[in-house]
């Protein structure tokens, strides 16, 4: 994400592909589990009689599951989010700099302006939170790099060993290595802990999806055993059409994806609007994924579209082809299959550990409840976006209630 130029880019891939092959997955993979058993630790401190525990905010929960765990799997860190104070002043901090990281992508001129840095400075003077996460990120950043220096702790290790020269090939400088390795980081934990929001929320409105996905992955995983990435999970299609479905509706990367006109003579769009050399294009995945002349019903939370067989099947490769959550080309996501192992494991040991329904403040509230297609099936039960110009984010919900099985 820190470099245009394409021998650069190139480079710098490389590095963060050698972090994320095979081996290195199965080793680090634990942390997902770990992380996992910690969170419900915590969600279920105060259970009523039934053993239902009290309805929590989902937002502010998985953002916690997101980071503790991506800053484990990816950097070996400890970041003790779900069970410290710290997400007190982490999190409100984050959600100003994606705010801005999110404005800035649309229009970099402000960045280049300096206001980035006015913004930075400004905040740090007037904002004992953002002071506090500034101490707290330098404490990470330092971790970080002493962990990984010598040998990889976790999946992000390449970038910072290639950050601190002692990789053979070319790759990071320092500032790369921050940029890369923060990017990485916090932008994978956001766009985990949105896909089990975006789960949670849409079982809970589609029982039978719930119904269905709870008998297939319970007769393969008892509660308390190990779920691991492996073809037994991978053999679940529900799931995985589950998992599609979650990211159609909400893609964790919602906004436009700019990309740069290289060539003469390209049109785009059925008006064929003619691109000069030089100019910007792109197109919000968030419309794209809910585009009618593409996706059936498109806010109806419906799996089974990504089962073969259940469309016609001009219909179902249409789908199929622009259904582009990581994009596509030698840009798109560097990260699209752990993506899908995290989101796989995570599905599968909610649902074989635990019931869960919504909570009581779910039902009476209705400020959750909106769309822009208000005559659509579905329409009724989307998730209120609070959009960071090109990060998907809302501010609190779904309010959910665990019960261990
Ligand atoms: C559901 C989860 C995820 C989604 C939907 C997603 C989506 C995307 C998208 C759309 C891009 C392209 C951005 C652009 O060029 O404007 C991207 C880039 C990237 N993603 Fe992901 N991502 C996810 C999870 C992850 C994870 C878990 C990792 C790391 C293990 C990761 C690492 C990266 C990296 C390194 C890039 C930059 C690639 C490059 O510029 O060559 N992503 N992601």
């Amino acid at each position: 994400m820190t470099s245009i130029d394409k021998t650069l880019h190139h480079n710098l891939r490389r590095v963060f592909r050698l972090g994320v092959g095979a081996d290195s997955l199965t080793r680090y993979e634990p942390a997902i589990l770990r992380s996992l058993k910690i969170y419900f630790r915590e969600l279920q401190k105060e259970k009523d009689l039934e053993g239902w525990s009290s309805a929590a905010d989902m937002r502010k929960w998985n953002l916690c599951l997101g980071f503790d765990t991506m800053a484990d799997f990816g950097l070996g860190l400890k970041t003790d989010l779900l069970s410290s104070s710290a997400r007190e002043f982490v999190f409100p901090t984050l959600h100003i700099h994606e705010k801005k990281m999110g404005l800035w992508e649309q229009l970099p001129i402000l960045n280049d302006a300096g206001i980035g840095n006015l913004v930075g400075i400004t905040l740090s003077l007037i904002s004992p939170q953002a002071r506090m996460f500034a101490k707290w990120y330098q404490a990470f950043l330092d971790q970080a790099i002493a962990n990984n220096t010598s040998e990889s702790r976790g999946i992000f290790g390449p970038v910072i060993q290639s950050g601190q020269g002692t990789l053979k090939f070319p790759g990071h400088n320092r500032a790369q290595m921050i940029g890369e390795g923060a990017f990485s980081t916090f932008s994978s934990a956001d766009a985990y802990g949105m896909m089990v929001s975006g789960f949670l929320h849409y079982l809970c409105h589609y029982p039978y999806v719930y119904e269905k996905l709870a008998k297939e992955i319970r007769s393969m995983y008892m509660p308390g055993e190990d779920i691991a990435w492996n073809s037994k999970l991978e053999s679940s299609v529900y799931l995985r059409a589950v998992i599609n479905e979650v990211m159609r509706l909400l893609p964790p990367a919602c906004g436009v994806h700019w990309r740069e006109c290289e060539r003469a003579g390209v049109t785009i769009g059925p008006e064929r609007v003619p691109m000069t050399v030089g100019s910007d294009v792109g197109m919000s995945l968030f419309s794209l994924f809910r585009d009618g002349s593409l996706f059936r019903e498109p806010v109806r939370f419906w799996p089974e579209r990504w089962i073969p067989g259940v469309l016609p099947e001009a219909e179902y490769s249409l789908a199929k082809k622009m259904f582009t959550p990581f994009l596509i080309g030698p840009r798109n996501c560097a990260g699209s299959h752990v993506a899908i192992m995290i989101a796989s494991i995570a599905y599968a040991y909610i649902i074989v550990n635990y019931d869960f329904r919504l909570g009581p403040k779910q039902h009476t509230t209705s400020s959750h409840v909106w769309s822009n297609t208000p005559e659509q099936a579905g329409a009724e039960l989307e998730l209120r976006f609070e959009s960071h110009y090109s990060i998907a984010g809302w501010k609190s919900g779904p309010f959910i209630q665990f019960r261990a099985r």
